[in-house]
């Protein structure tokens, strides 16, 4: 991994951790990150001894307070557009072909909240906040809050906190199905390796398969969604994985996954 100036790339086994490092900015997402972040997700992505992503914020204060606002300043319509349009970040999150759970220990604000959202899993401090405070700013979510907000929480209250911009706390985001799980500020770190490992012994390819089993709900009619579930999970009969999954039952043993 080379040395980036914003974000930080630590593996610990076959979980990665990427770090979005800019706590004296909240851990603003200014291009530098985008850019860093999209180019450690391409080298994340071949290496196959990762099989797991978290994505956190430096700090104790924030995961990502949003955009870094004082990259708006001086731009264009035509500049700000084409920004978002080459800005993959969050699509190349959705698309990852691994897991990647959003560890939010802090603010998670504007494009930190659709940082968040572009993950598989958020799971959350009780001092996290969340919101998509952008109608203050006189402008509105332009990373995906107002589609993957509204597709995961329903539209009332998606468009309530879009058009307040109001933050929640951490027990009503888990109340809206926002987060999957809020824990302690110190025991969040541990919980997220303890979820990440657990689905790190997981066949990596039925990994694959099921996450975009699972986004092709939101992606796709109920027709077409069942019947590619078919296609990706006779895939799955495709590879060693399935072989050892099964046998591994037979033989009442914990099955070993090469990801084959
Ligand atoms: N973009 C750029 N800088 C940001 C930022 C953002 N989204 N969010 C915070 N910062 C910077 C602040 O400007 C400040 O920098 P400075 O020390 O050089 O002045 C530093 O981070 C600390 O933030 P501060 O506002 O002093 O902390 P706070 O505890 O008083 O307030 C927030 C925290 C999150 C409520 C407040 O920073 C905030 O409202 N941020 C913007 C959130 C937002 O609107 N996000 C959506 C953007 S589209």
């Amino acid at each position: 991994m080379p040395n980036y100036e914003t974000i930080l790339v630590e593996k610990r086994d076959a979980v990665a951790v990427l770090t979005i490092n800019r706590p004296d900015k909240l851990n603003a997402l200014n291009s530098k990150v985008h850019l860093e972040a999209v180019a450690a997700l391409d080298e994340l992505k071949s290496d196959s001894a990762v099989r797991v992503l978290i994505i956190t914020g430096a700090g104790e204060k924030s995961f990502v307070a949003g955009a870094d606002i004082s990259e708006f300043a001086g731009q264009t319509p035509v500049s700000q557009r084409a920004g978002f349009l080459e800005r993959t970040l969050f699509n190349s999150l959705e698309n990852f072909p691994k897991p990647v759970i959003a560890m939010v220990n802090g603010f998670c604000l504007g494009g930190g909240c659709e940082l968040a959202l572009a993950c598989d899993i958020r799971l959350a401090s009780e001092k996290a906040r969340f919101g998509q405070p952008e109608i203050n700013l006189g402008i509105i979510p332009g990373g995906g809050g107002t589609q993957r907000l509204t597709r995961l929480v329903g539209e009332g209250k998606s468009m309530e906190m879009i058009l307040t911009g109001d933050l929640i706390d951490a027990a009503t985001a888990f109340n809206l199905g926002l987060v999957n799980h809020v824990y302690a500020p110190n025991e969040l770190e541990a919980k997220t390796m303890e979820m990440a490992n657990k689905i790190a012994e997981k066949s990596p390819i039925a990994l694959q398969m099921a996450k975009e089993a699972v986004k092709l709900a939101a992606r796709s009619n109920l027709d077409e969604g069942l019947r590619r579930e078919i296609d990706l999970f006779a895939i799955c009969f495709s590879t060693e994985d399935k072989e050892e999954g099964v046998t591994a039952f037979l033989e009442k043993r914990k099955p070993v996954f090469q990801g084959k």
